[in-house]
């Protein structure tokens, strides 16, 4: 592999959060009376709990007051919250483990690039607390994906410059963002079929071809 270190996402690529996500949004989609489903899901990906609000409310009837919005974003993230704890090591795919267990072996630096507030909680819940070289989550930065910031911060923390790392992504503005950070990305999932990064895998595993 031609690259030093490894950017990975987390919802959706580590873990399956991203049906949490999802489970949670269409949750405060019904309670509000607006329409929700899989395909506007995916525009929720790798954005920022306040910027995908804004998607969910798209077809709400009555323009809302900030503080509303806050405390619709805070119910969501409560559900969430709820679907988190019943996580444990065992959510851990032995795919993803094996991956990230050889790439090690290889040399590579490994670090995490999440938009999400939640992350420190999620790698403790699945037994990859202290694991990674770098976490760079949605608790320092201040744009979101498509902003490149996480990633950049990521590769700084990693000691190497952008071009050296990887990133791995499922969602659009994740690829968008690694792209706009002036890195490669190899895409799973969602952004996967939308043949959004250099390499569009099949699974996590593929990594290991590269
Ligand atoms: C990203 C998810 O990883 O984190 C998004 O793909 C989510 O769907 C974002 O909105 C923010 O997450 P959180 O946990 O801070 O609400
Ligand atoms: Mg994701």
């Amino acid at each position: 592999m031609k690259y030093r270190g490894i950017i990975f996402d987390l919802d959706g690529v580590i873990c399956s959060t991203d049906e949490y996500h999802y489970q949670a949004w269409k949750k405060l989609a019904e309670d509000l009376g607006v329409a929700f489903d899989r395909e506007k899901n995916n525009r929720l990906r790798g954005v920022s709990r306040m910027a995908s609000l804004e998607i969910v409310l798209e077809d709400y009837p009555e323009p809302l007051a900030e503080a509303e919005k806050l405390a619709l974003a805070e119910q969501k993230n409560e559900s969430y919250k709820a679907l988190l704890t019943k996580m444990s090591p065992a959510d851990l795919s032995q795919e993803v483990k094996n991956t990230l267990l050889t790439l090690r072996k290889q040399g590579l630096k490994l670090a995490i690039g999440s938009s999400s507030r939640n992350t420190p909680t999620i790698l403790r819940q699945i037994g990859l607390d202290g694991f990674f070289d770098a976490v760079s989550d949605g608790n320092n930065i201040t744009k979101s994906k498509p902003d490149p910031e996480v990633f950049l911060k990521a590769a700084q923390m990693l000691n190497l410059p952008p071009e050296d790392c990887l990133v791995v992504e499922d969602a659009a503005a994740g690829a968008e963002a690694g792209h706009r950070g002036g890195m490669d990305v190899a895409c799973v999932g969602d952004a996967a079929r939308l043949k959004a990064g250099e390499y569009n895998l099949d699974s996590i595993g593929g990594l290991l071809s590269i």
